[in-house]
Parts: structure tokens; sequence; C-alpha cells
């Protein structure tokens, strides 16, 4: 199945609803995700007013339409102002409840200008590394080359907090810097992406690299690339893969 992405292919607004909620259960189907775990956005300027798209919260996606998906305006103050942790004070004009961690999404959007989609997952490998002291400490290792497909020589995991807390959305931001992906401590991922299609594509190359790693380290201690090889194979991934080349930082 071919996700839309924003690159103008999405056109109308409605049409951008409808491919969140496909990539959501795309998500699902794939395995990266499971139940009403996880949300997604697309970047969404109405006018001159820029914004994004966002997921409901804690509404299942088989039942999920396009009138649930949420608009929310990248101005909305601070880390929510008195909402604090609450999502439930903020709200659309029409009264939709956003995802809990609509921070996350608007904070990606307006610290990395190339993100057009979010995605957060909660993938059972990837989530199960998380888990562990080493995974938190040192995320996914360069133990294979495609950990370049996130942008860098490794795949970082962002420190535990709250869900749907400001200082998560900071955590995440932060093992972001130069990544399009990480992990989140006691939690799952996040990938973003110049369309939804990437963003989709990274979340399950994250997990399937997050699924060898562990299966490694069942067998013994998985021998790391160097630095330099791992810089060699970021600059190749300039022209094999132009979408996926180095983040900068
Ligand atoms: P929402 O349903 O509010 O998006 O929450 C799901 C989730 O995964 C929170 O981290």
């Amino acid at each position: 199945m071919s996700i839309a992405g924003h690159d103008g292919s999405l056109g109308r607004e409605i049409d951008a609803r409808a491919a969140l909620i496909d990539a959501c259960r795309a998500l699902n189907a794939r395995g990266v995700n499971q139940g009403k775990a996880g949300n997604a956005s697309v970047r969404w300027d109405r006018g001159s007013r820029a914004g994004l798209l966002v997921t409901p919260s804690a509404l299942p996606y088989d039942r999920m339409r396009p009138d649930d998906i949420v608009w929310l305006s990248l101005e909305l103050a601070g880390s929510g102002g008195a909402a604090g942790g609450d999502v439930a004070a903020v709200v659309d004009s029409a009264g939709r409840r956003p995802s809990s961690e609509w921070r996350i999404h608007r904070d990606i959007y307006q610290h990395r200008p190339e993100a057009a989609a979010v995605l957060h997952a909660h993938p059972p490998h990837a989530t199960a590394l998380a888990c562990l002291p080493e995974g938190q400490s040192s995320g996914i290792p360069a133990f294979h080359y495609m950990v370049a497909v996130a942008g860098g020589v490794d795949i970082r995991c962002a420190a535990y907090a709250t869900f749907g807390s400001p200082a998560l959305s900071e955590a995440t931001l932060a093992a972001l810097a130069g990544r399009r992906a990480c992990l989140m401590a006691h939690h799952g991922i996040v990938a973003l992406g110049a369309s939804l299609d990437a963003a989709l594509s990274l979340a399950e190359e994250v997990e399937s690299l997050a699924r060898m790693y562990l299966l490694a380290r069942q067998l013994g201690t998985p021998a790391l690339l160097d630095e330099a090889e791992m810089k060699r194979v970021l600059a190749l991934f300039a022209d094999y893969r132009p979408d996926q080349a180095p983040e900068a930082g």
C-alpha cells in the first residue's frame, strides 16, 4: 500500500486526514505498532497559519475517520501553558482531542524544518531494547550499516519521561538531534520524514534493526562498525538513498 506524502500529493486536507489513518493502520498491519498505541501527524498549514494534522487520542485506528483528525496551530503556547500534561485542555476549534503526544509532533515541526510527517509507535523489538539499561544508554549502535538509515552513526534512545509530558518531548527532540528516528526509554520510537511514506518505511526499518540487534545479542556480543566506516556509509547514502542522506549535526 502506498501512503501519500506531504509533498503536494496529499492535495486536499481530507486526503491528508485519510492518509494519516492509512499510515497508522499500516503500522499495525506491519507489526510496527499495535492496538491504539502510537500516533501520527503531517505538517499542514491553513493559509498563513502554520500547523499540523494529528491523530486523536485513544481512538482505535479501525474506527478512526478523517473527521476525527485534529488540526493544531504550531503557535500553541510554549509547553501547553496551563494545559501542562493535560491533553483534554488542548482541543481544536471543533472540540476534538489531539493525541496526548501533540507536543512531540508540534516541537519536531517547530525545530526540524525538513520534517513533513512524524510517526510515534510502540514496536515490540525496539521497545524491548528501550527497556534495557544498555539500550537506553547506547540505543541501536552501528552493528549493521543500515543504522545509517536514521541519518547518523547510531540510533539514540530518548531518556524516559511520562507520556504526554513536555519533558518527554524535550528528551525526544534531543535524541533526534542529527537523526530522523530515535528510541524512547520504556516507551517506543519516533520517526520523521519528508513524507508519510518515508516516515513509515523508517519506522519499519528501525524495528527491523532492533530485532536483528536483539537477535545478535542473544548469540553473543555484536561487533560494531567503526565510525570511519559509518561515515563512508553515510556519504554513500547521499546517492544510494537521497531521501535518507545524513542529517546535519
Ligand atoms: P494517544 O492515543 O493519546 O496518541 O497516545 C498513544 C501513545 O502512544 C502515547 O504515547
